[in-house]
């Protein structure tokens, strides 16, 4: 459209470029940009204070650790109703809410719910009602795999948050760590990711750590006992805290998780693996292009949803 334009024209052209610019920034419309004008603090709050989470502040509410739950709890908001933090709800009865936080795959398990409770204040304190919380868990979760020596990927902003959870979703569609390859393939296919997106976004566990409950069985069996089903073993078992390609090359043996082991045992899988573990740049630039397609799940925008003013909870108006 826009070439056949420029035949018409410089006039022309320029009165379309202006157009598609403001149409750009019109309600409704996602965009990398969207917090440009009225939020122009964002990125670096979001900077400052996820490295001050993951260098300054202690475990457990801070430490490097941190930086990968912020990780998972993005991921577990996507494959739940999309990236629209409906994982950040508590339970509400007054709003039919029932949170994801008590279903299997979250209980007792996904972290940083305080990190992002506290960045969203600051952000209130900067910007106040303007930035959604999906679009912080979205920006928060990026900055944590760059701050731990991972690369970053486009965002596109203005997303807007659920009035709603589904903690029946969060149990039927987050991947359970004892499943097979071919149920692995199907529940990343349900969310429209690829096997070769899944083996890319599988190196999230480059960074982070499990429960022995979580474990292989044959790992459980070396290393843990019925006493500490819930002491921690790193998913990496070389560079827990840094966001690099190690865990392939430990794959399928020391993998730590079954779900991990499995991802070798299709013949072009198990190349890719090896691909990964042999280039980290390769591994880099397929896991940002994964997070990117993740991050754009079934996006709330326009008059759907809200910009809650506490992640927790739904507005009250
Ligand atoms: C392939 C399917 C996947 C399965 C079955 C799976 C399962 C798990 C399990 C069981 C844990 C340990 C939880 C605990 O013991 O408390 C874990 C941790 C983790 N997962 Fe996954 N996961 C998968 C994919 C992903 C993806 C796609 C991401 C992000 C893009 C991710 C990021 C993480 C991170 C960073 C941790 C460590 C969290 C921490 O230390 O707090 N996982 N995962
Ligand atoms: C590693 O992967 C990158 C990205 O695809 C590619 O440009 C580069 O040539 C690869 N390096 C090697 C040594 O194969
Ligand atoms: C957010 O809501 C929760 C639950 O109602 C409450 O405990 C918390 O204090 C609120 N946070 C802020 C900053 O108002």
């Amino acid at each position: 459209m826009a070439s056949s334009t420029i035949t018409t024209g410089g006039r022309h052209y320029f009165l379309l470029v202006a157009f598609s610019l403001l149409s750009s920034a019109a309600y409704g419309q996602l965009s990398q940009e969207y917090y440009a004008s009225n939020c122009p603090s964002l990125d670096q709050i979001i900077k400052a204070e996820v490295d001050r989470t993951l260098f300054t502040d202690q475990p457990p509410a801070g430490g490097r650790r941190m930086g990968a739950s912020l990780l998972r709890l993005f991921f577990h908001d996507c494959f739940v109703q999309g990236c629209d933090a409906s994982v950040l709800l508590d339970d509400d009865l007054t709003k039919l809410i029932v949170s994801e936080k008590k279903a299997a795959p979250n209980d007792k398990s996904l972290r940083g719910f305080d990190v992002i409770n506290r960045i969203k204040g600051e952000v209130e304190k900067a910007c106040p009602a303007v930035v959604s919380c999906a679009d912080i868990l979205a920006l928060v979760a990026k900055q944590a795999v760059i701050s731990l020596g991972g690369q970053g990927w486009p965002l596109l902003l203005g997303r807007r948050d659920s009035t709603t959870a589904s903690m029946v979703q969060a149990s039927t569609d987050l991947p359970s760590p004892n499943s097979d390859l071919p149920t692995l393939i199907a529940a990343f296919d349900k969310k429209k990711l690829t096997a070769r997106e899944m083996v890319a976004l599988s190196g999230a566990h480059s960074i982070g750590l499990a429960q022995c409950a979580n474990a292989d069985k044959t790992t459980q069996q070396q290393r843990c006992s019925n006493a500490n089903s819930n002491s921690l073993l790193p998913l990496d078992v070389q560079t827990p805290e840094g966001f690099d390609n190690l865990y392939y090359g430990n794959l399928p043996n020391k993998g730590l998780l079954h779900s991990d082991r499995v991802l070798t045992d299709r013949a072009d899988l198990r190349d890719l693996v090896r691909q990964y573990a042999s280039n980290q740049t390769l591994f880099f630039v397929d896991f940002a292009s994964a997070m990117k397609k993740m991050s754009e799940m079934s996006l709330l925008t326009g008059a759907n949803g809200e910009i809650r003013l506490n992640c927790t909870r739904v507005n009250y108006n």
